[in-house]
This record gives structure tokens, sequence and C-alpha cells, in this order.
């Protein structure tokens, strides 16, 4: 069974459009329409043709071959939807036989790239075009038993709202739990949170969601035309804020209401769990998890180490990767024999996506004035790996590109995870986005353990990890401020090139990992063609690139802006409270300033002086 599934953008959703093409159980190909079209959400209109065309170019597959077109999102297709579809790309949608309800893709992308027999499924987001909020069952030999649907919105809504009440856009739910890791917790606003929940009878959280938005102050420096980030700019216009949690949050700091926040979300998911385990009365220790709570790796964090879970969270557990899950369940369903779906030591992979060969990057190299030259495999990995041990910061572009979110080794920025300035370095080169968020390591499947307090196999930077106290001191670069990693553990079997650069770099270091960011700008998707990525290399944001065979460095070296690298936490985290009292004044919020001044600055004079005019 051949099937094409694809995430469009309908009236409901305007984001994270995909396409997968899988035969049977295996995927042979799935990439993000906003990594091809260099645009994040609304400007990827309707149907993703470029992923299309270059999964044609790929896999060689005749269209006419395909068995199934699945349309995933809504839960039937109807007159509406047909003529949505009509309207933008009648040629292939008018094909569409087959359709997968949002929740159902999120579920079968979780469960059928686990290797789990059986497990329990729970996927929750903040809505889908299929009008839950996420499902909940148990999976066991090689059959799913849906127990009930979420149907109310629940903790993925909340932290929506919270992302807007520390003064972030939509889709920027990930800065509040890098900020969460500088902040304090707040019993009282804790307290004030928890009225805004109940729990159902089936264990469901639901958030009493408050329906009154209320618009932010536009802020200007956020504008761009060159900023490819529509709900950026846009939102900013009316910005989803509840207004309720906006009274609740009032003077207290950003950072503070997202560690409060992040930890009403650890608990209440747990919490959660609990009950359903207790009313299904289920026993098994394996759970596969669904939707964009999932790429919350505290939340994973703590049900991994709190219920005693295995756990799968596959790579773009959001929607970014939902065509997958409807070409599964397409094919599943449609297979007669369940049991032989599946194969056991399976590991799913994340590199999905394009992929160039040496001949098409030389074409692309010779268009610039670069400096490039061939180097055999192993000796590429050595040179890779002795420029980052000294300091470089380099594009490593190799084999097919990953899929999700987050950089696996395939379009990855690697840096030297020993050097507590290197964040700062790739931060001012590259990525210039908020001081807060954290840098993760990849590390060698073999020593991770090593490295890893209550270590389990993580091949998708999914899930944080304790660091073992005696590595910290190590690799400063690649740990957050609350002792954490997002660590991405490499296997051989899954990324032979990365994992033999990583080997290299630990004989000539005694380090078992790299610090390891998604090759891309900030704000803009991760590069997905070799212009893309010599573009980066000539506006000086890598020091060297490493694409294919080709080592590639510029003529002149690159000396931007080294002198001003900068690594004190504690003067970035002041400077973030008094941008935040700045924001009030102008705002004119005189009474939170008071309060933030009386809670935070009592004893500090200068405060008191600048602050309580
Ligand atoms: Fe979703």
């Amino acid at each position: 069974m051949l099937t094409l599934a694809f995430y469009p953008s309908l009236e409901l959703s305007s984001h994270d459009l995909n396409l997968a093409l899988v035969k049977n159980n295996k995927v042979l190909y799935s990439y993000e329409e906003q990594k091809l079209s260099k645009t994040q959400s609304k400007e990827a209109k309707y149907f993703p043709e470029r992923s299309f065309i270059d999964c044609l170019n790929l896999t060689k597959f005749d269209p006419k071959k395909i068995d199934k077109f699945c349309l995933v999102g809504p839960n039937k297709l109807d007159n509406l939807i047909k003529n949505l579809l009509w309207s933008s790309k009648k040629y292939l949608l008018a094909k569409v036989n087959s359709v997968c309800p949002h929740h159902r893709a999120h579920t079968a992308y979780s469960v059928l790239t686990s290797n789990f027999n059986q497990c329990i499924f729970w996927t929750l987001d903040a809505g889908g075009e299929d009008n839950n909020y996420g499902e909940f069952g148990i999976f066991e030999n090689g059959k799913f038993r849906f127990l009930h649907k979420i149907l109310n919105p629940s903790l993925p809504k909340f932290y929506f709202h919270i992302t807007g009440a520390c003064g972030f856009s939509d889709f920027e739910e990930g800065k509040i739990m890098g900020l969460s890791g500088y902040g304090k917790f707040r019993i009282d606003l804790y307290k004030k949170f928890e009225k805004l929940f109940s729990f159902d009878n089936f264990g469901n959280v639901h958030y009493h969601e408050d329906n009154t938005y209320q618009a932010s102050e536009i802020d200007l420096s956020k504008y761009d035309p060159n900023f490819y980030r529509p709900f950026k700019a846009i939102k900013y216009l009316n910005r989803n804020t509840s207004k309720e949690l906006k009274s609740i949050t009032a003077g207290y700091l950003p950072q503070d209401i997202a560690k409060t926040a992040q930890i009403l979300c650890e608990n209440y998911a747990i919490l959660s769990l609990k009950k359903m385990i207790k009313k299904y009365n289920i026993q098994t220790k394996n759970i596969a998890l669904g939707g964009g709570l999932f790429l919350n790796i505290l939340v994973n964090k703590k049900i991994r180490e709190e219920l005693n879970f295995n756990i799968n969270v596959p790579p773009g557990v959001n929607d970014m990767c939902l065509a997958i899950g409807g070409a599964l369940w397409t094919n599943y369903r449609l297979n007669k024999k369940k049991k032989e779906f599946f194969s056991k030591n399976y590991f799913f992979s994340p590199y999905q996506g394009p992929f160039f060969k040496n001949n098409e990057i030389k074409k692309e190299l010779m268009q610039f004035n670069l400096n490039f030259k061939f180097l055999e495999k192993n000796n590429l990995y050595k040179n890779a790996a002795k420029d980052i041990a000294k300091g470089k910061v380099i594009g490593w572009f190799q084999g097919r590109a990953e899929i999700g979110p987050r950089a696996l080794g395939a379009r990855s920025v690697l840096a030297d995870p020993r050097n507590k300035k290197s964040k700062d370095k790739v931060n001012l080169l590259l990525k210039k986005r908020d001081w807060f968020m954290p840098y993760a390591p990849s590390i060698l499947e073999d020593d991770a353990q090593y490295y890893l307090k209550n270590y389990c196999f993580s091949p998708y930077m999914n899930i944080a990890f304790d660091v073992k106290e005696d590595i910290k001191s190590k690799i400063p670069s690649a740990i957050h401020v609350d002792g954490t990693s997002r660590a991405h553990i490499v296997k051989k079997i899954l990324n032979k090139d990365f994992y033999l650069l990583i080997n290299h770099f630990k004989k000539i270091t005694g380090i078992s990992c790299i610090l390891n960011t998604s090759f891309n700008k900030h704000g803009l998707p991760i590069v997905s063609t070799p212009r893309d990525a010599i573009i980066y290399l000539l506006e000086g944001m890598i020091d060297l690139l490493y694409i294919g065979n080709f080592k590639v460095f510029l003529k002149l070296p690159n000396n931007k802006l080294y002198s001003k690298i900068r690594t004190d936490d504690q003067a970035q985290k002041n400077k973030l409270s008094i941008q935040y009292m700045n924001l009030l004044i102008k705002n004119k919020e005189k009474k939170n300033i008071n309060s933030i001044v009386r809670r935070y600055f009592k004893n500090s004079k200068l405060i008191k002086k600048t602050f309580l005019k």
C-alpha cells in the first residue's frame, strides 16, 4: 500500500504544512513545506507543493501508482473542504480518497513510529480541525483501543495564553520553557492558576478558557519586512492574551510567570495521567505521546521520571510531521495482518527529507567566490572535529535532511561544548535569539550514560535530562541554567556521518559530545538547499561549512564581532527585569511597577530611586 498524505492549509489550520509518502509502514519521504518555501506559517498556502515536487524527484515514484491520497486534518471530506481543495490545487487534490482526522494522525504517528507492542497513547494540543483537543487509549497486539476523546481546551491552550502574558508571540511557547529556568516558583501565583482548571470524570484536565482576548501594544521593533514570520508581526496587532490571565499575572516578572506555569503544566500532566491510568486500570509502562504539549521536554522528563514510563515522542510531535501519521494510519487501517505491520527493534529514522549529491553541491559552490576542497569521508570527519575543537563554529550539511524543528546532525550548526563562550558565539553570529534560550549537545550513544542522569535512548531531542555533576563543568555551553540538557543521543545506524564526526572529536578532546543547534537564523526555517547553507557562510554566520564531501571556507577569515561575546547570565537576567519594567512604564501600569519593585527589588536603592517616582 503506497499512500501520499498531506497536511494542507485549510480554514482552521494555517501552519506547519507537510507531506509524507509511506509504503506500508516504511516512510519513503517526509518534509515540512516551510523549510523549502523559507517562510514560516501563513505564507505557505494551501498545499505543500514544493515538498511534493522534491518527493517526486528524490523517490522517483510514479504518481499513478499511489493507492491512497490522504487528507490530514478534518473528520470527513465534506463539501466545504472539497471546495477549499478545489479552489487551491484541483489537479491533485481532486484525487483525495482517504481522510485522517488531526488527532488520529497524532496518535498513529506516535504509536506506529515506536517499537512498543503495547502502550498507552495520549495526544494533547491547542485544538485541531477535527474539533478535538486530544485522545487517549491503549495499543495492544496490533490493535488500537480508543478510550476517550478530549473535547475541551487543556494545558496547551493555557500555555499558549501564558506565552502571550509573558510578552511573546504565537508559536513562541518554547521560549517559556527556556525562560522558566531563570525564574522562581511563586506559590501565590500557582494557586491563582489552579482556579482556572478542573478535572473531568475521565481524568482530563480542563482549562476554563477565557475568551476575552486583549490587544497588546504594537512593538515596532519586532517589525522587519525581511523577517519571514508573519505571526510574529501580524499577531502583535491582536495578540491572543487572555484578559483574565493577564490580570492574574500582572505584578510578576515574566521569568517567574514562566516558571510557575511550567511547573503547573508538569504537575497537571502527571495528575491527569495518573487519573486516567487508574480509571482504566492500565498496567503497561510504555507511553506514546503526540501533539504540541509534548514539545515540552520538561513535561516529558517528568512523565518518564515520576511515572517510570518508557516514552516515545517522535520528531516534530506538534503538527510539523502530521502527514506521516495520516499516511501510517491509512496503511494500517487497510492492512489485514495488523501485527505484521510492525517490526521489533525498530528505530524510526528522522532523516526523511531532501538529499543532494556531491555533483549538485559542487555546481552550487562554483557559483561563488569561495575556497573549497574535496575530502574523503574519514578526512572530512577529522578536519571538522579539529576545527570544532579549535573553537570554530561550523555548518554541517550531510545526507538526507531531518524532519521536525530540531537539528539532528543533518542540517546542524556545531560548536565546542567545552567552551562557555560557544553558546554566545553561536548566538552572536547566527541565532540572535533570546539570551535565555539554551543550546543542546549531541552525545554518542555509547557514552551517554556517563553524561546524563536517568539515561534513556532519545534520538529526537524531545526529552530533558539532568546532567551528571562531574560533567557540568566539562560541557558548560550545552547545559541550561537549571542543570538540564535537551540531549540528542546519536546512534550509528541512524546517522553514521554524525556519529563518526563526534567520535573523532572524542579522540581529540576526550569529550563524547558536540554542541548542536539547528542550521537557521532566528525566525527562519532550517536551511534546505546547498545554496541556503552557502549564503550563511558568505554572511559570516558560520566560520566553515562542511557540505557533502566538501570543506568550504571564506577567502578572508570571518572576524565578525567576536570581541562582543558575553557570558554574564546574571547581568542579562537583571536586564530582562528592567526591560520588563520599562515596558510597564510605557504601558502606564504604575500599580504593577510598584508591586514588582516591592516584591523583587526592595533592597536596591538604585532600582527604587529609578522606578518609584
Ligand atoms: Fe495538533
